[in-house]
């Protein structure tokens, strides 16, 4: 199974995941500091900026393209609770 590279910028922490694995577990696996609240996409908390090539992660939900619609946020922004990395990513924590 292929494999990606995910680094998380405030920790300097790279890990690598099969690709397609939630966002959310390979944060939560790796310890990296993004915090969680309804795994839904409606509460924001989970807001990220993504650097990656196109299609490194899969396309917002409706759930997130509404949020995120809300508070004008540009497309690098993404909740993490929504998105599969599907190619190597670098996340930035932004919370609510
Ligand atoms: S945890 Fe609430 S939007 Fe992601």
């Amino acid at each position: 199974m292929s494999r990606v590279k995910v680094h998380f910028l405030a920790e300097d922490l790279l890990v690598e995941a099969p690709i397609g694995t939630p966002l959310a577990d390979i944060a939560t696996a790796a310890g990296a500091d993004l915090t969680f609240g309804c795994r839904s996409g409606s509460c924001g908390t989970c807001r990220v900026r993504l650097a990656g090539e196109p299609g490194a992660c899969s396309p917002p939900t409706a759930e997130e393209r509404d949020y995120l619609a809300g508070l004008q946020a540009p497309p690098e922004e993404r909740l993490a609770c929504q998105v599969r990395v599907l190619g190597d990513l670098t996340v930035d924590a932004l919370g609510v």
